[in-house]
C-alpha cells in the first residue's frame, strides 16, 4: 500500500525506489506481498508486475476485493457479485496472471469490522474459485462471526485484520485461528499512518540496541505462530531494517513489558 502516490492515489514520487523495493523484498527471501488492485488504483499492482513478471515460484501475492476508490481519494464500497467479478478480473490484468494466488474479501470500512452478511460475497470469490481464477481465499477487516460464515462457505486461509502492539482487540481471534490452523495476517503492524509510539517499546528496543519498528514487528512474529507479517514501506533501508530486525529474539522479560502497550 505504500507504494503508490500520497494517500494511495497516483503514482509514487520515487518510481524507481517502488521497483527497488520490490525487487529487493524477493532477492532477501520475501515470499508474501500484500497488494490491492484499489492501490493507486492499479499503480501498485502495475509497479509489482513491472518489477517481478514472470514471479517466481515460491512467491505468493495476496490482493483483496470490496472497495472501489472514488476522484476524492475515498473507498467505496463494491461488494455486489458483478462488482466482484469485475475486481477480480481487474487483478488478473494488472498483475498479469492466469489465477489470482490468494484473494481477501475484505468487509468493514475505515472504522474498522461491521456487523453484517459476507455470505453473499463470498460466495461469489467462491464461484470464482471454482473457475479455477482463484487459488486460496482469505477474508479481511472482519468479525469472528463473519470469519465463522464464511468458513461455512468455503475454507478460508487466512484473516487480515487491524493488529499491533498498541491494538490487540483481536487476540482471542487469533489463537482460535491458531488452533483451526488458518494464518492471522496483521494489517498495520507498525501502526499504519500513526506508527506506534510508546516509552516501553522505546526501552526494549534501545535494551537490544534495536528499533522500535523492529521489536513491534519481532513481538507479532513472537505472539503466535499462525501470524505472518506485511508490514509495508516505500524504502529500500526500511525494508532491511523490517526483514533483520523482525528476527530479533525477545525475552520473557521483553515479551511482559511489550504486553504491557496494547488494549
Ligand atoms: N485489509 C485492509 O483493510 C488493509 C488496510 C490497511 C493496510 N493493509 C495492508 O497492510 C500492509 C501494511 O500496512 P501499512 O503499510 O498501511 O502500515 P504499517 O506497515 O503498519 O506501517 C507503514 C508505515 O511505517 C513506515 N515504516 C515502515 N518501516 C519502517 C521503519 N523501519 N522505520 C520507520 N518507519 C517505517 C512506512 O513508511 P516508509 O514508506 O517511509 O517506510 C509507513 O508509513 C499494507 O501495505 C497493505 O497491504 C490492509
Amino acid at each position: 500500500m505504500q507504494l503508490a502516490g500520497p494517500w494511495v492515489m497516483g503514482p509514487p514520487a520515487d518510481r524507481d525506489g517502488a521497483l527497488a523495493v520490490l525487487r529487493e523484498a524477493v532477492d532477501w527471501g520475501i515470499t508474501h506481498i500484500d497488494t490491492s488492485d484499489a492501490y493507486g488504483p492499479h499503480v501498485t499492482n502495475e509497479l509489482i508486475r513491472e518489477a517481478l513478471h514472470p514471479y517466481p515460484e515460491s512467491l505468493l501475492i495476496a490482493t483483496k476485493v470490496g472497495a472501489n476508490r472514488d476522484a476524492q481519494g475515498g473507498w467505496p464500497t463494491a461488494r455486489r457479485p458483478e462488482e466482484l467479478r469485475r475486481q477480480v478480473h481487474e487483478n488478473l490484468r494488472s498483475l498479469g496472471v492466469d489465477t489470482l494466488d490468494l484473494v481477501n474479501m475484505r468487509m468493514g470500512d475505515a472504522e474498522g469490522p461491521q456487523p453484517g452478511s459476507i455470505t453473499e460475497a463470498f460466495e461469489t470469490l467462491a464461484a470464482l474459485q471454482q473457475e479455477g481464477l482463484i487459488r486460496h481465499l482469505g477474508v479481511s477487516n472482519v468479525t469472528a462471526e463473519q470469519v465463522a460464515e464464511a468458513r461455512v462457505v468455503a475454507p478460508v486461509v487466512c484473516v487480515q485484520n487491524l493488529y499491533n502492539l498498541a491494538h490487540r482487540h483481536d487476540d482471542d481471534l487469533v489463537e482460535q485461528l491458531a488452533a483451526d490452523g488458518i494464518a492471522y495476517v496483521p494489517f498495520f503492524p507498525l501502526g499504519g499512518f500513526s506508527p506506534v509510539q510508546s516509552e516501553a517499546l522505546s526501552a526494549v528496543a534501545a535494551r537490544l540496541g534495536s528499533t522500535p519498528m523492529s521489536v513491534a514487528l519481532a513481538w507479532l512474529l513472537q505472539r503466535s505462530p499462525n501470524i505472518l507479517l506485511i508490514p509495508g514501506t516505500s524504502k529500500v533501508a526500511h525494508l532491511r531494517e523490517n526483514v533483520v530486525g523482525a528476527g530479533l529474539s525477545l525475552s520473557a522479560e521483553d515479551v511482559a513489558a511489550l504486553d504491557g502497550i496494547g488494549s
